[in-house]
């Protein structure tokens, strides 16, 4: 671990004396006015007026016809993955997923609620592998998956850190196998992407969209999610799923399964007074971002890279991926990491303990999903093939795996919408003492 009294290139630099987060709920005084309302009038359940209102909003703001809101965005992903496995495959039993036998394309580079609801439908899981342009999921690779595996028919896509994927190549890919897209655009409520010349949403660019309202978000509810479509039957079947799945009857009658995914009608309050300042959390992101960029341009390494002319992210968090030749010797094994520190170079793990002694908050990237132990079995497919045992004892040489070096090479900055231009600039400092 480092220590910051010790060790002679963080002389004379101070603690921040309260935290600096990666990116904390930033409230502006409206949310309170939503929650009171709801609570003097009495509607504290899963009906109200402001449900009804950010369903309005967002829908609105995305471009899509209608929106659900629900407990959080893996529920409006379980949701979208149920609805895909049922037109794809038709009604499962109650004790048996809708994707039972089925393989579905996976974005690698995410967070593991993106597609573990593959795994509650009984599906299982195929990653795609990374493009390093964008930090999504890679078209070359999901060509190559359809060579593999061609009678597949679902697609889940995540859009990383809040900029858009590669979506004009992938719509064109899902496309032409007849293949369907769950978004998940948790991370980029916001992010804009140019669609063959016209500027549309992430959140309305798949068959099934979902957005978060998680405490980290861009904007947040503390909890809560959002399934957007323009089909009237999908919104109706996810509020009825999500609602225990009731009959039209007398008492409670049921012919499917049913969860308790709905949003409260408080959490709802707080998201609506948080819809009005959507797009200045995006500007004081893009400023963080922009900042960063300026203050490392220096150093070995790289801001997490987007399509200047085909998208416009949300900057939800700043990245950066340092440069090979810049990395000090490290290993990290499934629960902890070491590294033998270096002048001139540095690693994801020691930035991060850098940050942290001085009490700032970074991460590293998402570990991708066929590296989890949980996942390790699952195939996996990047733009050369088979992406499982690429690499020979007697022959050199081990095929390429994006995801796996974006996770070696790459980490979150603290990137809080909160943060002040000063303490920003002591973390770019801090980066820069861990190259001395
Ligand atoms: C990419 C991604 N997908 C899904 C989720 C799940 O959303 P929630 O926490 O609202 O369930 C998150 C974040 O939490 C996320 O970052």
């Amino acid at each position: 671990m480092i220590d910051i009294r010790k060790d002679p290139r963080f002389r004379g630099l101070e603690p921040f004396p309260s935290r600096v987060w990666l990116s904390s709920p930033t409230m502006h005084g409206d949310e309170q006015r939503w929650v009171d309302e709801a609570i003097q009038t009495n509607w504290v359940s899963t009906v109200g007026r402001n449900i009804d209102e950010i369903e309005k909003k967002i829908a609105d703001y995305v471009g899509c016809r209608y929106a659900v809101g629900l407990s959080a965005g893996t529920a409006a992903l379980h949701l979208a993955t149920k609805l895909a496995g049922e037109r794809l495959y038709g009604q499962a039993r109650p004790d048996c997923g809708t994707l039972a036998g089925r393989k579905v394309f996976c974005s690698d580079v995410t967070f593991d609620a993106s597609i573990n609801p593959v795994a509650y439908e009984d599906g299982e899981a195929v990653f795609i592998d990374t493009e390093y342009d964008t930090w999504n999921m890679d078209p070359a690779a999901l060509e190559k998956a359809f060579e593999m595996y061609p009678d597949t028919k679902l697609i889940v896509l995540a859009h990383l850190y809040g900029t858009p994927g590669k979506m004009e190549e992938i719509r064109r890919i899902a496309d032409e196998h007849g293949a369907l897209i769950v978004e998940d655009a948790a991370e980029s409520l916001g992010a804009k992407y140019r669609l063959n010349g016209r500027w549309v949403e992430t959140g309305s660019l798949g068959d099934y969209n979902c957005i978060s309202f998680n405490g980290n978000k861009i904007i947040t509810g503390s909890a809560g999610g959002m399934f957007l479509t323009d089909s009237q039957e999908d919104a109706n079947k996810v509020r009825k799923w999500s609602t225990q799945s009731r009959e039209d009857a007398p008492w409670y009658q049921h012919e499917e399964i049913g969860y308790n995914y709905r949003i409260s009608n408080i959490v709802a309050g707080v998201i609506r007074g948080q819809i009005p300042y959507l797009d200045e959390h995006i500007a004081q992101k893009r400023a963080i971002y922009r900042r960063y960029k300026a203050g490392l341009k220096d150093l070995p390494l790289r801001m997490n890279p987007y399509d200047e002319e085909k998208s416009s992210p949300n900057f939800w968090l700043s990245c950066c991926i340092l440069d090979p030749d810049a990395m000090c010797r490290t290993v990290r094994g499934d629960n902890d990491a070491l590294y033998i520190s270096e002048s001139g170079k540095s690693c994801p793990t020691e930035i991060l303990e850098a940050l942290a002694a001085f009490r700032a908050e970074g991460r590293p990237v998402w570990k991708p999903m066929h590296m989890q132990p949980i996942y390790r079995t699952h195939p996996f497919v990047t733009a050369e093939g088979n992406g499982r045992g690429r690499s020979n004892a007697y022959i050199k040489g081990g095929g390429i795996d994006v995801g796996a070096d974006l996770f070696r090479r790459g980490l979150c900055l603290p990137s809080d919408n909160k943060m002040t231009p000063e303490q920003q600039d002591r973390i770019i400092e801090i980066i820069h003492r861990c190259f001395a």
